[in-house]
């Protein structure tokens, strides 16, 4: 399959953007986005315009949809690298971009740290006398699957950086909070979760068919949306 990418590359968080287009074969159309991002930065390969590609930076740890580093723009769909094969692309041709949320750091690498912030600012952790209910245990399982990938922020239009709405990547996390809670810890979680997400959603429910681990955000902000809105009892 002969394949042709085109990267939005930059070298610094200050330099400017640029794109590369590379031209190359590949044998086997099981092999993944993160796996073909390997094979281009162990060859010595040349752009369409004769330049040196160079090492070609990403993110990444586990290679298996479980930690969230590889998540980047592919053909114009945030997606995780290592959980993407080239057979989608029957045409070949392949745009990789870094996730536009966030501050780029190099290539296709982001800072998600305001990601990470907004769940500490939302203190989103169990005190240690909370009790599991049962009744509950299958939101909690499914908020648990998130990988803060940040896939959902990409094409929620209510989320940046600093806007104070804290996105889908939160609301998830908060959930399984909001499924457990007790009595001492709910009033700050309940209060936060109105102000940081409830307030500044949307409700256009972009973030709804975008999760790569397939996590069903709706089914969760039903819930926390009727314990902390509504009132209903948990
Ligand atoms: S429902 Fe819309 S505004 Fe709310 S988190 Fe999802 S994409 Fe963002
Ligand atoms: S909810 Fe899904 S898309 Fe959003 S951060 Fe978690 S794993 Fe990623
Ligand atoms: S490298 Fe961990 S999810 Fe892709």
């Amino acid at each position: 399959m002969k394949l042709r990418i085109d990267i939005l590359r930059q070298k610094s968080p200050e330099s400017k953007p640029y794109r590369q287009i590379i031209e190359l074969n590949c044998d086997n159309d099981e092999t993944t986005i993160s796996s073909l991002l390997n094979t281009i930065n162990s060859s010595n390969l040349k752009d369409i315009d004769s330049n040196d590609v160079g090492e070609i930076k990403w993110d990444c740890n586990c290679l298996q949809k479980k930690c969230g580093a590889c998540a980047m723009v592919i053909n114009g769909r945030p997606r995780l690298a290592c959980d993407t094969k080239l057979s989608e692309f029957k045409n070949g041709k392949i745009t990789l971009e870094p996730l536009k949320k966030f501050p780029t750091v190099c290539d296709l690498v982001v800072d998600r740290t305001p990601m990470f912030e907004n769940l500490k600012n939302l203190n989103v952790w169990l005190e240690d006398n909370s009790e599991l209910k049962p009744k509950k245990t299958e939101l909690a399982y499914e908020a648990s699957r998130c990988i803060q990938c940040g896939c959902c922020l990409e094409v929620c239009p209510n989320f940046s950086v600093d806007a104070g709405f804290f996105g889908a990547s939160a609301t998830v996390p908060v959930s399984r909070i909001i499924s457990e809670l007790n009595k001492t810890k709910g009033y700050d979680v309940l209060k936060n979760y109105r102000k940081n997400i409830y307030n500044g959603c949307g409700k256009s429910l972009s973030c709804m068919n975008i999760c790569p681990v397939g996590i069903d955000i709706q089914n969760l902000m039903v819930n926390s949306n009727a314990v902390s809105v509504w009132k209903r009892k948990n």
